[in-house]
């Protein structure tokens, strides 16, 4: 309940990012903060004042609401009594207003007549964000001051795919948080993350790969970062947008994934959560290699790529204090994480099914079984995203509640 005591006054605007701020209003209330909110009209196409005033558990401020009403709330009231204007979703047409000072509405008076310090969280189609009227816009804002969480990048409900997307409401929260001056539990703290495949080489063109997504790995980097955490995330080959906040490395091979990782200490926790191919080619072609006919196909000789995860466990002084590798298994999975904690030295295995039929390939969701020495905690099939802040709470809790 860290957010006890703030006021929040969310501005909904008129975009279809809108019904996330019904689940923002519910996480921001969960954390103790007591959360009013103004809806546009444009925001009143996308959710229901009865949603938001049943989530907010107050009164909505709508256009409908009347200045002179029996509450005698006013425009000035409603920012007066806010520690924090938040709007979520801060569309183009909002911010213009903004930026050009008009007051046409409930919404644009309230922001207009505040003192207060406001977060955008911007929400449009990709040609809106880039548009140079926008971008001027929005500098303006941050030239007044005003704080801005996201967009990030992704699927668009325009059917595009690019910048523009709303913030996840917990990167909103936790850019609230931070605005508060709350410290996460992982704050000054220094982890590491290795996600995604690596690729092999066999020619210029042609490589060596595996089916990893990289998506459970790049929700634990960005899990840990909402906890606070200084993130580096070495990542392999990956379709996914940089988790904000993170500071992203890329490679392609396994010894440029060690070299990054190593490079990247020290740490005080370390997750490699990395399909890391086991070998690579030994002597990869410098030109393509090219089909003869009547020639046989050409042999690959293999030789082993670094173990990453071994080499951070058995690193010495430089050792991260907490170790966590990943088991991809398909059968016995337990006892095949238990023999890889052994022998790859490290603290704690997060061991995952990843047989065809379980889906967790590319798919959105996962079983895990946290595998340590002495006990194994098996969780429920979740999304990948809960698997992560699931386990950045419980690494969290395990480096302990000492400052660093
Ligand atoms: N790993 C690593 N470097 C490697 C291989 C694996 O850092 N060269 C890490 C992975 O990131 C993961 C863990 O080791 O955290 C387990 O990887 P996995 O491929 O399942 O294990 P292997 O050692 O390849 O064991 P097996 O051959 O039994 O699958």
């Amino acid at each position: 309940m860290h957010l006890s005591g703030r006021r929040i006054l969310l501005v909904i605007a008129g975009g279809i990012a809108a019904y996330k701020s019904l689940d923002l209003i519910r996480r921001l209330r969960e954390k103790g903060a007591t959360v009013r909110c103004v809806l546009t009209r444009g925001g009143a196409q996308f959710v229901t004042p009865l949603a938001v005033a049943a989530l907010s558990e107050e009164r909505v401020y709508d256009d409908l609401f009347s200045l002179t009403d029996d509450n005698g709330m006013s425009h000035i009231r409603l920012s007066r009594e806010a520690d924090l204007l938040v709007v979520a979703p801060a569309t183009a047409d909002l911010m213009a207003k903004m930026a050009a000072g008009l007051a046409d509405d409930l919404a644009s008076t309230v922001l207009l007549a505040s003192d207060k310090p406001i977060l955008l969280a911007p929400s449009m189609n990709l040609l809106m964000w880039s548009h140079p009227a926008t971008q001027a816009n929005l500098a303006t804002l941050k030239a007044r001051g005003a704080l801005q969480v996201g967009p990030g990048t992704g699927d668009l409900a325009c059917g595009e795919v690019g910048d523009g997307r709303m913030a996840d409401v917990a990167d909103i929260v936790a850019a609230i948080e931070r605005f508060f001056g709350l410290p996460g539990p992982l704050s000054g703290r220094k982890a590491l993350v290795t996600s995604g495949p690596t690729h092999e080489p066999i020619d210029p063109v042609r490589f060596i790969a595996n089916r990893s997504s990289g998506k459970q790995g790049h929700a634990i980097a960005q899990a840990l970062q909402r906890l606070g955490a200084e993130v580096t995330l070495v990542s392999g080959p990956v379709t996914l947008p940089d988790p904000p906040g993170v500071t992203v490395v890329r490679v392609e091979t396994a010894a440029q994934m060690l070299e990054a990782t190593l490079s990247a200490l020290p740490v005080e926790l370390a997750v490699c959560a990395a399909a890391v191919a086991d070998w690579r080619v030994a002597a990869p072609a410098v030109e393509k290699r090219k089909k003869v006919e009547g020639v046989p196909p050409p042999s690959l000789v293999l030789e082993a790529n670094p173990d990453i995860l071994a080499t951070l466990a058995a690193a010495g002084e430089r050792r991260p204090r907490l170790v966590v590798g990943f088991a991809a298994e398909t059968e016995r999975l337990i006892d095949h994480a238990r023999a890889k904690l052994t022998r790859k030295g490290c603290d704690l295995i997060v061991a995952n099914d990843v047989s065809p039929a379980s889906g967790t390939f590319g798919g959105d969701a996962n079983t895990v079984h946290l595998v340590t020495p002495d006990q194994v905690r098996s969780w429920p099939l979740m999304s990948k995203t809960a698997v992560a802040e699931q386990l950045a709470l419980f690494l969290a809790e395990r480096l302990g509640a000492e400052s660093p």
